[in-house]
């Protein structure tokens, strides 16, 4: 389905070339006058990106966009400024802009963006995050691995100290770094986010520190980097096991001194940030293997906070299944009241090897297919539909039948299955392109596809 991208302008003029631009690129387009048309466009029919101006009649765009951070969380916006007015690009960003072009802008630049938002937004509708400001940041756990991690970020939040997230995928990093941030006394301030695993590594530069206009092609305009906008507030680098080695002098430098220059400028820039750093990496062994610099993991980890994978708190299962259940309940408008004992027990059991991402990608699913109230163990996915050991004392490993059998076929089956959960997750994440899951698996193409056909996954059978 063509991605929508709803365009919000005063003048009808530059409207109508926009939406022609657009629509040539394969976008379906939406057009507003003004900031509350678009707030009212956006309610009824959603939008996957917002490009709007700043200056309009009735609600102006920064008005716009902050009603669009609060209502629609997951609709990147997109805003136009006015040529020499950094200021209002920064504000913007502060407010959660997704990006900016400053006019004149060309039309190549808005395209790259609006490509780059569009992929950002089908990922959140993927992993959706929810709606209220409140339910986000609320970290769910009662065992003793939670309320020690509790006790850590009481403590650790309102110091300027920087600190270092580790854990698996999907166990909760950015949870973690958004409940810092929310919990200092930054938190009116800006939380500024950059993924570094999403960055092409020419531009990591760019993106952290900004440019000047004429650094390199492309660079029309000067624009402030994450730092800059973060100034006050938290900066949170996402995935820094990802960094090119070569960044990461300039970084740590960034980090000491609290200062560093723009691609291609000569002026120096202070700012007053906090760091949080996330990684799934495990960082020791990168810097063993030469890909990431020792000094600046010492300067990174001055509050380490390890985030346990999923099957070591099994305990938490029930409350994260009962937080899912009532916020996809919401969400999606359903009625969901119980979770069967049996199907609970599934869940309680199962490895989990992508945390608490999966557990909730899991529970949306089979909350947006729930017939009725109950979810049995039969309305969960094949791979969790294991037996729980009758033994409590001595639990069989995760995903292994309770009842001893033949071995061969048993191993056989659950490799079957893991594969096959494996492969259709894969699917899931790549937008089912087989070369691209092919490569996250690191599987060939043609293994694959053998694959997929064995576990009936191929569309044309
Ligand atoms: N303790 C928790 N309570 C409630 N929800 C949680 C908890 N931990 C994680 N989540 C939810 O699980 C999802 C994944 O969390 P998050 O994005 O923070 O993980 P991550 O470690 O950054 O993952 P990745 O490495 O894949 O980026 C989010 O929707 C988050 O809200
Ligand atoms: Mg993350």
């Amino acid at each position: 389905m063509a991605d929508r991208v709803l365009v919000v302008d005063d003048e009808q003029s530059l409207r109508k070339v926009l939406a022609a631009t657009l629509q040539r690129e394969g976008y379906e387009v939406q057009v507003a006058a003004d900031g509350e048309e678009a707030l009212g466009a956006l309610d009824r029919d959603g939008a996957d990106v917002v490009v709007t101006d700043l200056v309009m009649p009735k609600m102006d765009g920064l008005s716009l966009l902050r009603k669009v951070v609060a209502r629609h969380p997951d609709v990147p916006v997109i805003v136009v400024t006015a040529h020499g007015r950094v200021d209002s690009a920064v504000e913007a960003m502060k407010a959660g802009a997704f990006d900016f072009v400053t006019k004149p802008f060309e039309h190549a630049e808005l395209k790259a963006i609006i490509a780059k938002a569009a992929r950002q937004s089908d990922l959140n509708a993927r992993n959706v995050v929810a709606d209220e400001g409140a339910l986000r940041t609320e970290i769910v756990g009662k065992g003793q691995r939670m309320i020690e991690l509790q006790q850590i970020i009481a403590k650790v939040a309102d110091a300027p100290s920087t600190v270092l997230i580790q854990g698996e995928s999907g166990t909760g990093k950015e949870l973690v770094a958004t409940a810092l941030h929310e919990k200092s006394s930054r938190q009116e301030r800006p939380f500024i986010k950059i993924n570094c695993a999403a960055i092409p590594r020419e531009l990591v530069e760019a993106e952290l520190f900004g440019f000047e206009k004429g650094a390199f092609t492309g660079a029309v305009q000067s624009k402030p980097g994450r730092f800059e906008l973060a100034d006050g507030g938290t900066l949170f680098l996402d995935e820094i096991g990802e960094i090119p080695i070569e960044m990461q002098v300039k970084l740590l430098r960034a980090i000491q001194e609290s200062e560093f220059e723009r691609v291609g400028g000569v002026k120096t820039t202070r700012v007053e940030v906090r760091l949080i750093a996330a990684t799934s990496r495990d960082l020791t062994r990168e810097i063993a293997a030469g890909r990431f610099r020792e000094d600046l993991f010492y300067r990174l980890n001055v509050v380490p906070v390890f985030l346990p994978p999923l099957r070591e708190r099994r305990e938490d299962i029930p409350l994260l299944v009962e937080h899912f259940r009532q916020k996809y309940n919401a969400r999606l408008k359903k009625n969901v009241e119980k979770i069967e004992d049996e199907a609970l027990a599934a869940l309680a059991s199962y490895t989990w090897p992508g945390n608490i991402r999966e557990l909730e990608n899991v529970l949306e699913r089979t909350i947006l297919f729930a017939e009725g109230t109950v979810i049995r163990a039969a309305d969960l996915p094949p791979s969790l539909r294991q037996p729980r050991p009758a033994d409590d004392s001595t639990p069989a490993p995760p995903g292994v039948p309770a009842a001893p059998g033949p071995m061969k076929e048993i191993v056989k089956e659950q490799v079957q299955a893991i594969e096959r959960d494996l492969i259709v997750r894969g699917l899931e994440v790549t937008g089912n392109n087989v070369t691209r899951t092919a490569k996250l698996l690191k599987i060939s193409r043609k293994s694959l596809q053998m694959k997929m056909k064995e576990f009936g996954l191929r569309g044309d059978d």
